[in-house]
């Protein structure tokens, strides 16, 4: 063959190379997984179908048993403490958050010496948005989700609101809805979660495919109010109890968007390559609701009930060992360095409470976690500990001490008892600790302090090796400065430095 025959063969191979690479190629992929954190307000232990099947949410059941059930799965006894947890890898207590979660008018939030998640996340070149709830801190700017990692937010600052008005009235009455950092009026009072799907949808569908997303959706559902459409409410006519009824109405509004935003990350071709985490911020509070049988208490306590919530983990490919439940530790501040692992980022902070659950996840190895604390409130001086099958509570478990069954009739919800404003506790139910074994009595129907006195003594020590670490609780007394009378009637940063 002359040179130029073999030049013009070279050139027709590299010509055919070329076309089969086009024809192979496999369509742009992000290069860290997609993560998607979804976390439910004040959903409790039994307001999931696979722990209650009166509970009717089937799209979430559906990707909790096609990935892996977390059968102990804790987080703190209220909101502000497990977000704040989920953001940084640190318990509440070294927060300064531990006592009460973030209200409107007192000058609270994260304190800014935290790097949170999404910040770490952009460093890999994550896109970063927040859907729903905040509740994080708000009175500087510098406190609010644009200026902490995300690149978008649409939605409230505080705790909770109504879900048509989208606002709250405790002390004075203001606004509490955001597109970024405007104000997103809404003169058609929509109900929350609409605007909140419609936002979802638009993130997803904008999203560029070869940038790995992450997208916290912090959902209003199901936190009082007992709201929510007629239609969802009618999915429950066998429910007598006008409360419940409102409240598995709720329930159902939670899966119909999870539903819709698995079906966006699908459309839009996100989902291969996408982890899905589930779980509640708390556990669930029976005077609006909710419902954690056959667990003890509820949330703003102690008790399995407040901090032992349904959770799950979903990926179509990322995922070794799925359809079974787990059954290992795993705490709110592990989400932290897990979402990391993910994104192949190595934490440089070695005072992490966190570790990271990825190969419990991945392939069901047992959890490198042995111990967690539920909380320490030494405003309250209260806290408890787990180790083992062992746990120790310290002094005052807190609000919701008993067992609530599912209400079946027209009874009113508990809302005798005693409740977070008669701190200190008096007069006091409970001796200074009690022991019990979770393996045996999740249900902690039996103290068993009294038979094992040198267990106490060891989980009182590990507990105070704990609380030598506690920061100080914000918990400042009322701002004028805060109401919404002095920004138009909307709760606005900008009162404190
Ligand atoms: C907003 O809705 C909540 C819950 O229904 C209600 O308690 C509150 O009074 C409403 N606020 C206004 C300004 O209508
Ligand atoms: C789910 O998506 C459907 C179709 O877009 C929409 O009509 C519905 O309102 C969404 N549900 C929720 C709870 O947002
Ligand atoms: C706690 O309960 C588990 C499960 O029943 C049991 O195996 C274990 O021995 C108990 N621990 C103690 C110290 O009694
Ligand atoms: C989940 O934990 C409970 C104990 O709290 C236990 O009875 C149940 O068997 C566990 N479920 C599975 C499937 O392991």
């Amino acid at each position: 063959m002359s040179r130029t025959a073999v030049l013009k063969v070279l050139g027709v191979a590299a010509v055919a190379l070329l076309a089969l690479k086009l024809l192979f190629m496999p369509s742009p992929k992000a290069p860290y997984p997609h993560i998607i954190f979804i976390v439910a307000d004040d959903l409790g232990w039994n307001d999931v179908s696979w722990h209650n099947p009166q509970v009717k949410t089937p799209n979430l059941e559906k990707y909790a048993r096609a990935g892996v059930i977390l059968n102990s799965s804790y987080v703190a006894p209220v909101c502000s403490p497990s977000r704040a947890s989920f953001m940084t890898g640190y318990y509440a207590h070294r927060t300064g958050l531990q006592h009460i979660p973030i209200i409107h008018f007192k000058e609270m939030y994260l304190p800014s010496r935290f790097t949170l998640l999404p910040e770490l996340l952009k460093q890999k070149g994550y896109a970063t948005h927040l859907v729903g709830k905040w509740h994080l801190g708000f009175c500087n700017w510098r406190y609010t989700p644009r200026y902490r990692g995300f690149d978008s937010f649409l939605g409230y600052y505080g705790g909770q609101e109504g879900y048509y008005n989208h606002s709250n009235g405790k002390v004075e009455e203001g606004y509490d809805l955001r597109d970024n950092e405007e104000v997103l009026p809404d003169p058609d009072m929509e109900y929350g979660m609409y605007i909140l799907n419609r936002g979802m949808e638009k993130v997803i569908a904008e999203h560029d495919k070869t940038q790995p997303l992450f997208l916290f959706l912090s959902y209003q559902s199901v936190h009082s109010p007992l709201e929510a459409p007629q239609r969802f409410v009618d999915l429950h006519p066998e429910v007598k109890n006008p409360n419940r009824k409102t409240f598995n109405g709720m329930i159902s509004v939670l899966d119909e968007a999870f539903g819709n935003a698995t079906a966006a990350l699908q459309r839009e071709g996100l989902l291969d390559n996408a982890l899905i985490i589930f779980t509640s911020d708390n556990g669930g509070s029976p005077d609006v609701g909710g419902n954690n049988w056959p667990l003890r208490g509820g949330k703003f306590s102690l008790w399995e009930g407040g901090t032992r919530v349904p959770a799950f983990v979903y990926s179509k490919n990322l995922l070794s060992k799925t359809g079974y439940t787990n059954n290992e530790f795993i705490h709110a501040v592990d989400w932290f360095p897990t979402m990391l692992n993910v994104a192949g980022i190595k934490p440089t902070d070695d005072h992490l409470d966190g570790i990271s659950q990825w190969e419990t996840l991945k392939v069901g190895r047992p959890s490198f976690r042995k111990e967690f604390i539920y909380n320490i409130d030494e405003v309250d001086q209260n806290g408890a500990i787990r180790v083992g099958d062992f746990k120790l509570i310290k002094g005052e478990p807190g609000r919701f001490f008993d067992w609530f069954p599912v209400p079946s009739g027209d009874e009113v919800a508990p809302t005798q008892y005693p409740t977070w404003k008669r701190r200190p506790w008096t007069p006091k139910m409970f001796p200074d600790y009690q022991l019990f074994n979770i393996s045996a009595d999740p249900e902690e129907r039996h103290n068993l302090a009294d038979d094992f006195p040198e267990v106490v003594q060891q989980l009182k020590q590990k507990l105070t090796s704990y609380e030598r670490l506690v920061v100080p609780s914000q918990h400042p007394p009322v701002e004028p400065k805060s109401l919404p009378h002095n920004f138009g009637g909307v709760w606005t940063p900008g009162w404190c430095d």
